[in-house]
């Protein structure tokens, strides 16, 4: 059943691996996006691709399977021997604070002003607390990343769902909070450029007065400070969230959703399929991770029996009949337990094939081990590119 469901799509991941410049894992927390993006971007660099995995989840998962120490904002390569192969593997994990300071440091007007900026601690909370503030910085490091054109691939792993849908509207996000009232009324108060609270009138000194008894004069200095400084920021923060957006929608990016059997990831990850082809991002194709192979076989209880007494090792033991006979009733119901998580597994990847009968689907069977290094990695490479 299985491969009659790969064989419905005509592409093959490989063929994304080595066409795509850049490739997004989403999903739910657990399913197994941070492995998928380890073993794509390994089995890229395997093949020859100069490929960057880039995550934004501070789990220290991926660094751990890429056999690194630490993982921070720094890229770092994955040592050559671990990966085999002719490419080369580099990582980095994402600070996103760190990202967005670099932003800002990217369109102040001059060095000092990035100072000032970084300084200021109405910065401080806005950049902490900005609606999408931070994922923005992860895009805009990605389209930096993107521009630069020293990666073939770039594969990036993101948080569970939630945050990901977040991700992905927030150069939207933020360019909605720049433009908000609120923060046009500040800008509008602190005048044309002026350092305080210039050009304020009647009503705007009412507030501001009002509300210095509350926050404090030095704070609303410090704000006024900060909008004039920030000025400047935000038109180049409002062309490069537009550059990002489209550059999510080109087709040299593709999606992947991963996603386990479970129900709720399955549904979550059906609402998120909706939201990528409703906001037109190229989606490539579902990951089933951690997927219950089914093993059919037939005799039942007899037969498991009478391969229990030719076994050798069970000989050995001397059980008598009677023990032999419960021993193989055990298995038996245990097996039936897998074929029924099995067959559960099976219906829910067909769910996602109704919704998507166009796209890749590929099963990836839940191992009996965590997948915690580069050779497990490797292994599972087999089942996402088959
Ligand atoms: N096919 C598999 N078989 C068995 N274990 C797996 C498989 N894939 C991943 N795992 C294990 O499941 C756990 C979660 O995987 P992973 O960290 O990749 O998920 P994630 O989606 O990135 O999680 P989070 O949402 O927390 O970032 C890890 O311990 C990993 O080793
Ligand atoms: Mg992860």
């Amino acid at each position: 059943m299985l491969s009659v469901i790969i064989a419905v799509a005509s592409v093959r991941l490989l063929d994304v691996l080595m066409e795509r410049r850049i490739l997004v894992c989403v999903g739910s927390g657990g399913v197994g996006k941070t492995t998928t993006s380890a073993t794509l971007a390994l089995a890229a660099a395997r093949r020859g691709k100069r490929t960057l995995v880039l995550t934004i989840d501070p789990a220290r998962r991926l660094a751990n399977s890429l056999g690194l120490e630490t993982l921070g904002h720094q890229i770092q390569q994955i040592e050559p021997d671990l990966i085999g192969g002719t490419g080369k593997l580099y990582a980095m994990m994402l600070d996103q604070k760190q990202a967005f300071d670099e932003v800002v440091a990217t369109h102040a007007k001059d060095p000092a002003a990035v100072q000032r900026i970084l300084a200021n601690p109405v910065y401080a909370q806005i950049s902490g607390s900005l609606a999408g503030a931070q994922e923005y910085a992860a895009m805009a490091k990605l389209h930096d990343f993107d521009k630069s054109g020293q990666w073939d691939l770039i594969v990036v792993d993101t948080p569970p769902t939630a945050h990901a849908l977040d991700f992905l509207d927030a150069p939207k996000k933020l360019s909605d909070a720049i433009d908000s009232p609120a923060i046009e009324w500040f800008r509008k108060l602190q005048g044309d450029g002026g350092s305080r609270w210039s050009f304020v009138g009647k009503t705007g000194s009412f507030v501001l007065k009002r509300l210095a008894k509350f926050v404090g004069s030095k704070f609303l200095d410090d704000l006024g400070v900060f909008f004039t400084e920030f000025n400047d920021v935000l038109g180049g923060f409002r062309a490069r969230a537009e550059e990002t957006y489209s550059l999510l929608r080109q087709p040299r990016v593709g999606f992947l959703l991963v996603a386990s059997p479970e129900p709720m990831a399955i549904a979550e990850a059906l609402s998120f399929h909706r939201r990528l082809s409703a906001s037109n991002m190229p989606f490539v194709g579902f990951v089933v991770n951690k997927v219950h192979v089914p093993h059919p076989f037939v005799g039942g209880v007899p037969a498991v029996e009478a391969a229990l007494a030719a076994h050798p090792a069970i000989t050995a033991l001397g059980l008598s009949g009677t023990t032999r006979t419960m021993a193989a009733q055990a298995l038996v119901a245990a097996h039936t337990e897998v074929e029924l998580l099995a067959d559960g597994d099976r219906l829910a990847i067909e769910k996602l094939r109704a919704a998507d009968a166009e796209s890749l689907l590929i099963p990836v069977p839940l191992q009996r081990d965590d997948v915690h290094d580069v050779g497990r990695l490797i292994a599972l490479e087999q089942f996402l590119l088959a």
